[in-house]
């Protein structure tokens, strides 16, 4: 068994941004061609703090990197009171032939980096009209990776704008992304109704429970919808809609689950990712709001997970555990 610290993974990934989004591509379209087996995630809610929650993502690959795991991933959104991250995370891998668990790693990172991640792969195939300004609402863990990658596949990116509901957040978020990337121009924007209209790209990575954002985007606009719930039922369904896989996202009162709910249907879902990235074009659309949606395929977890302990031994990372079985 091979245990991967946190700092073992983030000693893998930091600097394989391009192969992070390639691994992400590959994954999306192997969706898309029936490649990946992602059962329905879990998930265990505390009735007397519906706040928390913990999830299971079980997935496996028949891919290009044929692999089998399981993320284990909690949301305490509380933490960041106490100075530590909302999510904590582990993935096990098991081995394809014995199934014979081989691999530990702690998970915060690949998860929180498949995001940002899957979230540049999906706006550099659905792109809004201009992409040198993104909008930033929920200065957290996920809006910093979705920056990190954004600007991998968007170069002429430049102006930041950061928006959350407590105004500490965006100024820490903004001392931290100014150190990693100081060629970026930032600014803590109070408006959010003005912002959204104003900007192309929108990234929602809060950590609201249920639709708060009954402002208009301009038409032309993509909206990386990451936290699901932040969008109420009439902008879904006024949008181009975007998911990774329907099944799994109209579930657990996402904003499309509500959406599906009032119409009886799921109708209103244009397109998703992984067909978009089979078909290599890039779909632009002037005269609509487009409206990306992913769950956050497990699958995506357990294959960048595999990346980690295939690249962890070159480093060489981790502590292995031989009699960790019997
Ligand atoms: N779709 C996916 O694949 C995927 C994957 C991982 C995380 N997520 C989601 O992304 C979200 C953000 O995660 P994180 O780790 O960055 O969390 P975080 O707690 O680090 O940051 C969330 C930030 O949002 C702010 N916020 C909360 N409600 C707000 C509101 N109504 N308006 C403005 N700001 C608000 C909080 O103050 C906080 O600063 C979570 O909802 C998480 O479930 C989605």
């Amino acid at each position: 068994m091979l245990v991967l610290r946190e700092s073992d993974v983030t000693k893998v990934l930091d600097g394989a941004e391009s192969a992070v989004l390639d691994l992400v591509r590959v994954v999306y379209a192997e969706h898309a061609k029936g490649l990946s087996i992602i059962p329905h995630s879990v998930f265990l809610r505390f009735p007397d703090d519906p706040a928390k929650r913990v999830i299971g993502l079980p997935a496996a690959s028949r891919g290009d990197r044929p692999v089998v795991g399981f993320k284990w991933i909690a949301s305490f959104p509380a933490n960041i009171d106490r100075e530590i991250p909302r999510a904590s995370a582990v993935v096990v891998l098991n081995s394809l032939d014995t199934g014979r668990p081989e691999a530990f790693l702690s998970a915060a990172t690949i998860s929180a980096r498949r995001t940002g991640a899957g979230a540049a792969v999906a706006a550099s195939v659905f792109p809004p009209t201009q992409t040198d300004r993104l909008l930033l609402v929920g200065c957290g863990a996920i809006n910093l990776e979705v920056l990190r990658f954004c600007q991998e596949v968007f170069p002429d990116l430049t102006e930041i704008a950061l928006h959350d509901r407590e105004q500490h957040r965006g100024e820490l978020f903004k001392e931290k992304a100014r150190q990693l990337w100081p060629r970026l121009r930032y600014r803590t924007e109070p408006d959010l109704a003005g912002a959204c209209r104003e900007y192309p790209l929108i990234s929602l990575a809060t950590t609201a429970g249920s639709p708060y954002l009954t402002t208009d985007f301009s038409p032309g606009t993509t909206v990386l919808h990451l936290s699901l719930r932040d969008l109420p039922v009439e902008t879904i369904l006024a949008s181009r809609n975007v998911v990774d896989d329907a099944d799994h996202v109209c579930r657990e009162q996402t904003s499309l689950h509500l959406a599906e709910q009032h119409c009886g249907h799921r109708g209103f879902i244009h397109d998703d990712i992984g067909s978009a990235v089979l078909r290599g074009d890039v779909s632009s659309a002037p005269d609509t709001v487009t409206v990306v949606s992913p769950f956050g395929l497990g699958v995506l977890d357990i294959v960048l997970a595999a990346y980690v302990r295939e690249h962890a031994g070159d480093i060489p990372r981790g502590v292995q555990i031989d009699d960790f079985l019997f």
